[in-house]
């Protein structure tokens, strides 16, 4: 059986070697911060506020304070020994490269992303680093972003148990992860300037909910702040983002770093929150905020509450805590292509195409550059030295049965800077390429295509522009079809392509991301059916760019994006206007087949605990080969209060089956699960009702659908001076003292105002202030005031906001953990 419920599918799933430490528990016997702090003199506190050189804090050698080297990050380590930058452009140490986020994400599996995590912990020990610069959990709000292949998803329930996952693994080693890039950076464009502008509740359910999750669960070392500005406020120096959200209400104990070069004002970057700004800046920061406290514009407590932030880190990153270990190569190489080939997504599979079935005397032809040249990650300063590299054509030809022959042709050129959508030069220079293909196909007995976006089309500084795969590569592909049957076409791209122009020439399609290092081999093992395909889409494919909800929003001008499409990201859009889509949020399809059945959902009793639902079903491998399915769990409100999006997915497993095994399923949902952000309550407004559940094989795919009634009282926001009449009627104290003020108005009882239906729709929505105002000497000047004053002295008012203490969040505490 597997217990799932939000937080506990992390402990109860992954079974990782998790030892887990909290900032506050470091053994004092490393460094004594108190006594440090109470040794360093002004200037050297200023100077522990900011990087040492592009990778390193600041040591200080008299008090015996080292400095710890941080690196990116995510999908692999780049730790570079000579030079620095924040670009990917210098070399750094060979290290495994993992399939970065994207595919991570297509995994939708809790345990394997842990592996990852511990795996790449353990090359961080190895190697003596402290802090790998990941993971990146940024919702993917456009497809267009251009760090999407770094992000996990359009869903913040995916990002965070997969992202938390990975903290916990990669922590486990005695490493730090940073959380990042707090907040709100879903774009490339302008990204040192940009206002990402957003309303309140969108920040709270979409962009924080990731961050938030994982602070609760894994407690990440660090957090790095982004470059961008929130509502007009940079992040780096943001009182409400860093102090008020991350530590008040969140409890974040760890460290708060700055994107590499995001700090604008060190001075208010301390203040608002930040610990260590990065890289160095020569010492001016230092300066700087070290004057600042001199001349009162800072208070020494902040620059304090930094340098303990930094030595805390310090001390739990010191090689007296974890040993500094091995690892090895070959094993992570393994790991890296299990990873690679569990993200790969079957998108379509006519006839049963796939997998290949060869025999001894038969033709496969490969055709496509990326076959040869794989495409495995992206660029930027994720961009890992990989360990080595498999393509995809000596994967296939190393895997084949014997006596099945490989025949190659790459068919068109990669572009080595981005295409436009009409790119069409690189035509005339591929048709000799594109003729070689066509012989190539020709009486083949499979044809597996390889297709893909260009690596200069994807990386961190910039967006795309289009969804379009290069216009030679689909006259490769339209050419090929018409001289071979049941063409394969694999997809190798970070952020999604549109797939209109294959799909008329192809029998499957396989969206094989960028795979790591490993790609090359995990693509062999699910088209020759060693593994059995269970990727599924964490991300919608649309049809068309125009289709996407942040079209008309993205990526904004004049340094401002207005994120105009509120919480109608990805597939809550798509669903909310019953909209197409190439391929649906939570799509893939497998080898085998897979029956749900025997659904409960059952209402729990609410004692005080979190829970408040327990969905349970049975699912079995109904195909003839083992194969894993990724069941998940949406939410739709059947009499919402406010504006939601139809469904919402809540929680998610993955199970592995043998053919004809069953495995029983249960979900627990909370009271967060069923709250909504209330900004006029300021804080999550649990709503009871009527929901119904449904567990699915995407988001359009709902095979078990059931209905529950919660009970429990919805918050009611607090009355004020705005409040309309129909808000004064809806609260449950207010409207007993607005209709005795009614009744014992001055010229007499003006209550039956109410009694009739059609008058009410009419003033309801007026501010109560106004309409007294408007009944001339029938109140007193101050009857509003009394009335508040009345609401305000009977206890409670109704109100019930609780915050992320009482979701049930903190009752599955990282020390509660199995260790
Ligand atoms: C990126 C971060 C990265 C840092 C250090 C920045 O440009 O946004 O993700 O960790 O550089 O390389």
């Amino acid at each position: 059986m597997t217990v799932t419920c939000g937080w506990a599918d992390i402990g109860t799933a992954t079974r990782l070697p998790i030892t887990f430490t909290r900032m506050s528990a470091i053994g004092d016997d490393h460094l004594d911060s108190d006594a440090l702090l109470g040794a360093l003199t002004l200037e050297e506190k200023a100077g522990l506020c900011s990087g040492s050189g592009f990778w390193h804090t600041r040591a200080v050698e008299r008090l015996g304070i080292p400095s710890i080297l941080l690196s990116d990050g995510p999908h692999g380590l780049r730790i570079q020994v000579d030079g620095g930058d924040h670009l990917g452009l210098d070399a750094s140490l060979p290290a495994t490269c993992f399939p970065p986020a994207t595919t991570l994400a297509s995994t939708w599996d809790v345990a394997l992303v842990g592996q990852v995590g511990d795996a790449i912990g353990a090359e961080a020990r190895a190697n003596g680093l402290a802090v790998v610069l990941g993971p990146g959990v940024n919702i993917k709000r456009s497809p267009l972003c251009g760090r999407n292949f770094e992000y996990f998803s359009e869903d913040p329930v995916v990002s965070a148990l997969l992202g938390a996952a990975w903290v916990l693994g990669v922590q486990a080693r005695g490493v730090g992860a940073s959380l990042k890039h707090f907040a709100v950076n879903n774009q490339e464009t302008d990204r040192l300037r940009v206002s990402a502008e957003v309303d309140q509740r969108t920040l709270h359910e979409l962009y924080l909910a990731a961050f938030e999750r994982i602070v609760a669960l894994a407690a990440p070392w660090t957090v790095m702040c982004s470059y961008n500005r929130i509502n007009g406020v940079l992040a780096s120096q943001d009182p409400w983002l860093l102090t008020e959200v991350l530590r008040d209400s969140w409890g974040f104990e760890g460290l708060v770093v700055s994107d590499w070069g995001a700090v604008a004002d060190p001075v208010a970057a301390v203040r608002a929150g930040l610990d260590l700004e990065m890289p160095s800046t020569g010492g001016a920061s230092a300066r700087v905020i070290a004057d600042a406290v001199r001349n009162g514009e800072l208070a020494e407590e902040a620059v304090d509450r930094a340098v303990r932030r930094v030595l805390e880190l310090v001390a739990l990153t010191q090689p007296g805590v974890a040993a500094p270990g091995t690892f090895s190569i070959d094993a992570h190489h393994q790991l890296a292509r299990n990873v690679a080939a569990s993200g790969i997504v079957l998108l379509r599979n006519d006839d049963d195409t796939l997998p290949l079935a060869l025999s001894s005397g038969q033709r496969l032809a490969v055709i496509g550059a990326f076959a040869q040249t794989p495409r495995y990650q992206g660029a930027g300063s994720s961009q890992v030295n990989p360990t080595r590299v498999d393509d995809a054509l000596g994967e296939l030809r190393a895997g084949v049965p014997a006596g099945v022959d490989v025949d190659f042709a790459p068919g068109f050129t990669i572009p080595t800077e981005p295409f436009t959508t009409a790119t069409s030069s690189q035509q005339a220079d591929d048709r000799p390429l594109l003729a070689e293909a066509v012989a190539c196909a020709r009486d083949a007995d499979a044809v597996v295509l390889f297709l893909g976006l260009p690596a200069a089309e994807e990386s961190e500084g910039f967006d795309r522009t289009h969804l379009d795969l290069p216009a030679d590569q689909i006259a490769v592909l339209e050419a090929v079809a018409a001289v071979a049957d049941n063409v394969v076409v694999v997809l190798s791209n970070g952020g999604v392509v549109s797939t209109h122009a294959i799909e008329p020439h192809a029998a499957a399609l396989v969206e094989a991301w960028l795979g790591g290092q490993a790609g090359g081999g995990a693509i062999a093992d699910v088209l020759l059916g060693e593994v059995c395909p269970s990727g599924k889409l964490a991300e919608t494919i649309p049809r068309r760019l125009q289709d996407t909800p942040s079209f008309h929003n993205f990526p904004g001008e004049n340094r401002s994006v207005r994120y105009g499409e509120g919480l109608f990201v990805g597939y809550r859009h798509y669903d909310a206007i019953d909209g197409d889509v190439a391929y649906p949020f939570g799509h893939g399809l497998s080898y085998t087949t897979f029956s749900y059945r025997d659904l409960s959902v059952v209402a729990l009793p609410q004692f005080g605990g979190p829970d408040v639902v327990e969905v349970g079903a049975t699912v079995r491998n109904t195909g003839n080969v083992a194969g894993s399915e990724v069941v998940q769990l949406y939410v739709e409100a059947l009499d919402p209060t406010s504006h939601r999006p139809v469904r919402e997915l809540k929680a998610f497993t993955k199970v592995h089956l043998e053919p004809d095994e069953s495995q029983v399923v249960v979900f627990r949902l909370t009271r967060r699960d069923l709250s909504t952000w209330s900004p006029r309550i300021g804080g999550w407004a649990f709503a009871p009702g009527r929901y119904e559940i449904s567990l699915s094989a995407s988001s359009r795919d709902h095979r078990l659908v059931g209905e529950v009634n919660v009970s429990g009282t919805a918050p009611t926001p607090p009355l004020d001076r705005s409040s309309t009449l129909a808000e004064w009627l809806d609260h449950p104290v207010g409207r007993d003292r607005l209709l005795d003020a009614l009744r014992s108005a001055r010229g007499g009882d003006l209550s039956s105002l109410l009694d009739d239906a059609a008058t009410l729709r009419m003033i309801g929505p007026f501010p109560l202030t106004r309409l007294l105002a408007m009944m001339e000497g029938a109140f007193p000047d101050d009857a509003l005031e009394t009335l508040l004053d009345g609401v305000a002295r009977d206890a409670g008012g109704g109100e019930q906001v609780f915050d992320a203490r009482q979701t049930g969040w903190e009752s599955d505490a990282p020390e509660d953990r199995p260790t």
